[in-house]
């Protein structure tokens, strides 16, 4: 990403980094996040206009707190010390930091100095959320409190001349209820950011670029799943590349209505491809007959998935690459930036067999590894793509098989599939679908009594599962209006054959899973 205003975020571990880096997207200004074990010179390299330093478990008191390098403070760079970032900020600069008598958590009213260019615009007082134990007493020389609660006397502080500004409190958080302006003033006011972080720049210098790693004859190959973050990655190298890109599509018939039409549609019309479609679906039907152990149909689809995808990679012309749609989210969780943990490797690559891994010598090619979920919507809807596409809920790999309990059959997946279209239709057409996350059908493995005309059937349970959530942790189940549970219902059992019940699963995660198997 050359060219436009980088805000760095040195991560301290918090959990909430991400979010700090989210709020920044939001305000159109570019930010990453480095691990604090990343040496000053690396974080100068990246030619910053403010640093930002996150929140983290530790104390500044401990002998093995995570430090950073105080020349960092004399570079002329505006810095923003969140929570535990103040709270080093003040340790660093000779201010004291203590543990406070009392812990302070949750909504803090908080008493802000408005003349202040962080504080600029907002109301004098107003709610912040606060969750620390220790809190600045002293702050350093050349700083003053611009902020304070009932509490604590530092909630901020500031040396405005050398640009240098901390919060106690999480702007990040929505339960900060001027949280982003605080963060919009540090950006603009502070940092003078100008917002040229938009995603028609993002797609011009991603073409570039990926033109660029790619050179004028490489190939790609990408295994494309109909899911947003792959299908938008091929949308991107395809305007780059054209059909030098190969994508390879698995049906391996557990899609859901219409998936596989949309994708040949998509790829071979508006974003042309080298598009081969493998069609599986007897193969992976084969594998899973007779199979009802989740763990067992879940372990067949994944390794059976990896063999079609290795077949197809074997055929390609050596002097490859490889393309994954990986997003920044993996980037953050898989290690690269949390210093030495990883905590997830991630994605195909670490399935493809040896010698298949070995033909891509080009390398990786990931275009959107340093954008965040809602970012690579955007680019989707900027590039053109349908909405279905680019606002497509999570769907697992091994998909509606997971959703039918017990043995699969064509029949089974027939009841699930329509089942789930109805469903889809009817959330859409109730303006719900992009409020619940995720939503689908459940085919129970259980028969009961029902009576159809004058006869009586002894025909499947249907069940709905619909939830709301921020990150699929945790999740609620949604409170979908009654009216429309009963619209629902009513098509199912009237136009799905094999069902003569409906209900409706109303158990958060946890205790209960957001797929049934
Ligand atoms: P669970 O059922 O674990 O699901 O609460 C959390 C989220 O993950 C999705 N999920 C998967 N996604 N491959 C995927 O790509 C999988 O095997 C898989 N299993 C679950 C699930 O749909 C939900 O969004």
């Amino acid at each position: 990403m050359q060219n436009v205003q980088r805000i760095v975020i040195v991560d301290f571990g918090a959990q909430y980094t991400q979010l700090i880096a989210r709020r920044v997207r939001e305000a159109n200004v570019f930010c990453e996040v480095v691990s604090y074990l990343t040496p000053l010179q690396e974080i100068l390299a990246r030619r910053p206009v403010g640093i930002i330093l996150s929140g983290g478990p530790a104390s500044v008191l401990d002998a093995d707190a995570p430090h950073i390098d105080p020349a960092l403070y004399a570079q002329g760079i505006p810095v923003l010390g969140i929570c535990y970032g103040m709270q080093l900020t003040a340790y660093t600069l000779g201010g004291t930091v203590e543990r406070a008598s009392q812990r302070e958590y949750g909504r803090v009213p908080v008493e802000f100095d408005v003349t202040s260019p962080l504080f600029a615009g907002m109301k004098p007082r107003s709610v912040a959320w606060m969750s620390h134990t220790y809190h600045v007493t002293a702050a350093p020389a050349g700083f003053v409190s611009i902020a304070h609660s009932e509490n604590c006397a530092f909630c901020a502080m500031a040396n405005a001349e050398k640009r240098i500004y901390a919060v106690q409190f999480h702007p990040e958080v929505t339960h900060s209820e001027e949280g982003q302006t605080v963060l919009e003033n540090f950006l603009r006011n502070i940092c003078g950011c100008t917002g040229d972080w938009t995603m028609s720049a993002f797609i011009d210098q991603a073409v570039e670029s990926i033109r660029e790693q790619v050179g004028p004859d490489g190939r790609v190959l990408l295994g494309l799943s109909g899911g947003v973050d792959s299908s938008v990655a091929a949308a991107l190298i395809s305007r780059a590349i054209g059909n030098r890109l190969t994508c390879v599509y698995v049906d391996h018939g557990f899609m859901r209505k219409n998936e596989t039409e949309s994708v040949r549609e998509v790829f071979t019309r508006q974003f042309p491809v080298n598009l081969v479609i493998v069609d599986a679906r007897e193969r992976f039907l084969k594998q899973v007959a007779g199979v009802s152990d989740p763990e067992a149909k879940r372990k067949i689809i994944g390794n059976e998935f990896v063999c079609c995808f290795a077949d197809e990679a074997k055929k390609l012309e050596g002097g490859s690459f490889l393309a994954q749609g990986t997003i920044y989210p993996d980037v953050i969780e898989s290690g690269s930036v949390k210093g030495s943990a990883v905590i997830k490797s991630h994605h195909n690559v670490g399935g493809l067999p040896e010698d298949v891994k070995a033909k891509f010598t080009g390398g990786l090619v990931e275009p959107i590894r340093m954008l965040f979920k809602d970012e690579v919507r955007k680019v989707g809807e900027e590039l053109g793509m349908p909405r279905d596409m680019v606002w497509r809920q999570p769907f697992p790999g091994p998909g509606l098989a997971i959703r039918i309990m017990g043995e699969i059959t064509p029949d089974k997946l027939e009841t699930v599939r329509e089942s789930d279209a109805i469903l889809r239709e009817e959330v859409a057409l109730a303006g719900l679908d992009r409020s619940i996350n995720q939503y689908f059908t459940v085919l129970t493995n259980t028969r009961t009594v029902g009576v159809m005309g004058d006869e009586r059937t002894h025909d499947f349970v249907l069940a709905i599962r619909a939830v709301t959530t921020d990150d699929f942790m945790t999740v609620d189940w949604a409170r979908l209006p009654y009216d429309l549970l009963a619209k629902i219902s009513a098509r199912i059992v009237n136009e799905v054959p094999r069902v003569n019940r409906v209900v409706y699963d109303i158990t958060t995660k946890p205790p209960a899973t957001v797929e049934w198997e």
